[in-house]
């Protein structure tokens, strides 16, 4: 008989919520993307956030807890993994980490799926506009590749405005890949992406469209660009999701042109929500 007093190791204590990253692309040195395995319990509209991060040790107790910031889901409701599009900062306490994610580390994520950027939140309409600044495309990228969108609406705008031409990259891909995309192509039918305009400008660098948008809607250069009128309460419905200043400007030219906030409670014009900066 061996006689050992050694004690079993004690049981790892499973951290809730894990999944593993599939993916990774890096866009630009402050931009990155990347895929993860789904919960298969997790549900969620195109256009919500969830709670993200990775584990951390607490400074003062010595103990692992979970670092977490909200994040749009960047794929659709129907894919069968989840993607993300994130910023990167230098100093920031999430993306520091974050951005040196390499396929088949753990992430932690919360399926708890919110957010006012759904199709439920809007009364129905003709035209649908995406306004987004940097990383705030996010929402989009689900949303875009969502049947929803194109069933419900004629035409589909997106501006986006970026610093620098590569911070379009991703978005720009992204709406040229939609021409190939089966599910869409079979679902909704040829040439569904007739139905988009897409409007990119750049701030600080050399592009074919430079300034912001906002400034770009005020002067009419956007709406003579994109050959549309200016947005009405009657055909228009628009989703907003950029810095703080850009939310707040845009929600005040939406109220003039006699736009109404709404949520998922009471579904009106047009919704707004902050893109994530760390
Ligand atoms: P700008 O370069 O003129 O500040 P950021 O990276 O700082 O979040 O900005 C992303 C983009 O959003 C930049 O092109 C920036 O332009 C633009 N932007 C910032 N504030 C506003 C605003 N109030 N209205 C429109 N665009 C804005």
């Amino acid at each position: 008989t061996v006689v050992t007093d050694a004690k079993p190791a004690p049981a790892k204590k499973a951290v809730p919520d894990t999944q593993t990253v599939t993916a990774v692309k890096h866009w630009t040195d402050r931009l990155f993307s990347f895929r993860c395995t789904r919960p298969s319990s997790l549900r969620f509209r195109s256009g919500e956030f969830v709670m993200i991060g990775l584990m951390t040790t607490d400074e003062k107790t010595g103990r692992e807890k979970p670092l977490l910031r909200a994040y749009s889901i960047a794929s659709p409701s129907w894919d069968e993994e989840l993607e993300f599009y994130s910023i990167k900062v230098e100093d920031g306490p999430l993306t520091s980490r974050l951005q040196h994610i390499k396929v088949g580390d753990k992430i932690v994520l919360r399926p708890k799926p919110v957010g006012t950027l759904v199709h439920d939140a809007l009364l129905p309409g003709k035209r649908l506009w995406f306004f987004a600044t940097g990383t705030g495309f996010a929402p989009f990228a689900s949303l875009l590749r969502e049947p929803q969108t194109y069933e419900d609406y004629d035409e589909i705008v997106i501006t986006h405005t970026c610093r620098e031409v590569g911070e379009l990259t991703y978005g720009r891909e992204l709406i040229e890949g939609l021409k190939d995309d089966e599910l869409l192509n079979e679902v909704i039918g040829d040439g569904f992406w007739k139905k988009i305009k897409y409007y990119p400008t750049t701030t600080r660098e050399e592009s074919p469209k430079m300034g912001r948008i906002t400034d770009l809607m005020r002067s009419g250069e956007a709406f003579r660009d994109l050959d549309v009128a200016p947005l009405n309460p009657e055909s228009d419905r628009a989703m907003i999701c950029g810095n703080l200043a850009f939310n707040l400007e845009l929600k005040e030219m939406f109220e003039e042109y006699g736009l109404k906030e709404g949520a998922n409670s009471d579904p009106q014009h047009y919704v707004v929500e902050k893109a994530f900066l760390d």
